[in-house]
C-alpha cells in the first residue's frame, strides 16, 4: 500500500513537473530530485539517448558531482546496458570489478529503462541507498520511469549536441594565492575548465568564492599563482608585457557591473574611443545598433539610464571584435526590465554573433539563458551543467 501511495504521488509530480515547466530539462531535474529524496537515495542522475550520435547524454544529477552534459558509449556501463535491454538492473554491491564505471561506484545501485511502447529513450540511475531496494518501490520506479518516457515522446522532446566543439580557452589547474595579512589565502585550488568557442557560459558561485578572481585570470587582467591558461591550444600562462597588453585589448571585451563611462563623451564617442585604440575594430555605430541604441548615440551618459549606459559598455566591449567577451555581474545593479534588455544584447551577440561569453552572476535564473553553467565552491569548480535549451533573454523572470 505504502508503495501505491508512493506511485500516486510521484506520478502526479511527474505529470505536473512536465506539463508546468517551460524547460523539460529543468522538469527532469526536479522530478529527479523528488524521486530520489521519497526513496533516500542520495545520488542519482537521469539519462538520455541522443539519436544521431549514439550516445547517451546525463540530462539531471542529484549528489554531489554534477556533470550534466557529459556522454558515454550507448552500450557502456550500467546505464548502456540497461538501455539496450530495456530491462532494469538492480546491482547490491558494485564492486572494484566494475573499474570503468565510477559513476555507479556505491551500493544498491538501481537502474531503470525510460521505456515506451516504441523504444528506450534513456534511463534513471539510483546510487547508494543505504537500505535496499525491495521488488515492489522497484516496480513503482519503473512505473514512473515509463510515465516519463511516454511524456517525453508525446512532447517530442530532443536535444541537440556538438561534438565538433574547440575550446578557445583551457584553464589547467590554476590555483590563486593572495596575502591576506600575514597569511596566505588559497582561493582557487585548481581549476580546470575548457570554454568553447561560441557559448555563453554563466558562473555562479556565493560572493567571495574566486568567480571575478578567475574571470581576471582568463581576461589576463591577474596572473595565476600556479597552473596553466591555454588560449586556442596555446600555453599563455607567462606572457610577455607586450603579449598581454595585445591579448587585452585585441582579444577579450570587458563589461563590468558599474558602467565607467567617460561622462564628457556621448554614447558614440565612448565606443570610438575604444574602437581607436584597436586593431580590428568594427563601425562604432554598428556596435552601438546591435545593442539597439543608435538612436541614442549622441546623447550623454547623464542622458541615459542605467541600462541603456550598460548597453553602452557593451556596444564598448563589441566594437573591438574580441574573441570573447567577459562580463561580471553586468546585471547587478539593473531592476528587472533594464536588466533583461542588456541580457537581451548579450544573447544577441552570442547567438548572432557568435561570440563567446562568460558571465558571472549572482541569479540562477540568468543561468538558464547559458549554454553551459559552472558553480564554483571552495575554489573548485563543484559543477558544470549543461543546457540542452537555454531559454531566451526575454523569457527570464525574476
Ligand atoms: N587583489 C586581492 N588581494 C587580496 N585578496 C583578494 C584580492 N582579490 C580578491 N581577493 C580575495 O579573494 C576572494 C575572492 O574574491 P573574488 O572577488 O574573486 O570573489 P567573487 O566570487 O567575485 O565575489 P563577489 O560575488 O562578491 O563578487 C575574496 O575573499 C577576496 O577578498
Ligand atoms: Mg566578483
Amino acid at each position: 500500500m505504502a508503495a501505491n501511495n508512493n506511485f500516486v504521488k510521484s506520478a502526479w509530480l511527474i505529470m505536473d513537473e512536465l506539463s508546468n515547466s517551460g524547460q523539460v530539462e529543468s522538469a527532469l531535474q526536479s522530478i529527479l530530485e523528488k524521486l530520489s529524496a521519497e526513496f533516500s537515495c542520495p545520488e542519482a542522475s537521469l539519462w538520455l539517448k541522443h539519436d544521431v550520435d549514439n550516445k547517451l547524454y546525463m540530462i539531471a544529477s542529484k549528489g554531489d558531482e554534477d556533470n550534466t552534459g557529459i556522454s558515454i558509449e550507448y552500450n557502456s556501463e550500467l546505464v548502456g546496458k540497461v538501455v539496450s535491454n530495456g530491462i532494469s538492473e538492480y546491482v547490491r554491491k558494485c564492486g572494484d570489478d566494475l573499474t570503468d564505471t565510477k559513476r555507479i561506484y556505491g551500493d544498491n545501485c538501481l537502474a531503470i529503462p525510460l521505456k515506451t511502447p516504441f523504444g528506450t529513450l534513456g534511463c534513471m540511475l539510483f546510487v547508494n541507498r543505504s537500505i535496499e531496494f525491495n521488488e515492489e518501490e522497484i516496480k513503482t520506479l519503473e512505473n514512473c520511469a515509463a510515465l516519463i518516457a511516454l511524456d517525453l515522446e508525446d512532447k517530442g522532446f530532443y536535444f541537440e549536441v556538438d561534438n565538433n566543439r574547440k575550446p578557445l580557452v583551457s584553464l589547467r589547474g590554476v590555483v590563486k594565492e593572495f596575502m591576506s595579512g600575514e597569511e596566505m589565502r588559497r582561493i582557487l585550488k585548481g581549476i580546470d575548465l575548457d570554454v568553447y568557442e561560441g557559448e555563453l557560459l554563466v558562473v555562479l558561485g556565493e560572493s567571495g568564492c574566486g568567480k571575478s578572481t578567475m574571470l581576471n585570470i582568463i581576461g589576463g587582467m591577474d596572473k595565476a599563482s600556479e597552473g596553466k591558461l591555454i588560449i586556442e591550444g596555446e600555453d599563455f600562462s607567462d606572457p610577455s608585457e607586450q603579449e598581454l597588453t595585445e591579448y587585452r585589448r585585441d582579444y577579450i571585451g570587458f563589461i563590468f557591473q558599474s558602467y565607467n563611462l567617460m561622462p564628457n563623451l556621448t554614447a558614440l564617442e565612448n565606443v570610438e574611443f575604444i574602437a581607436e585604440i584597436s586593431k580590428q575594430p568594427m563601425d562604432s555605430l554598428k556596435a552601438l545598433e546591435m545593442v539597439g541604441l543608435a538612436d541614442r548615440a549622441n546623447r550623454y551618459p547623464s542622458a541615459l539610464s542605467g541600462g541603456q549606459q550598460q548597453r553602452v559598455c557593451i556596444a564598448r566591449a563589441i566594437v573591438k571584435d574580441p574573441k570573447i567577451i567577459l562580463a561580471d555581474e553586468p546585471t547587478a545593479a539593473l531592476d528587472f526590465n533594464t536588466g533583461q534588455g542588456v541580457l537581451k544584447a548579450i544573447e544577441d551577440i552570442v547567438r548572432n554573433d557568435k561570440k563567446t561569453v562568460i558571465m558571472v552572476t549572482h541569479n540562477v535564473e540568468i543561468a538558464k539563458m547559458a549554454d553551459r553553467v559552472i558553480k564554483l565552491k571552495d575554489g573548485l569548480i563543484s559543477s558544470i551543467r549543461t543546457n540542452f535549451h537555454p531559454l531566451h533573454a526575454n523569457d527570464l523572470v525574476w
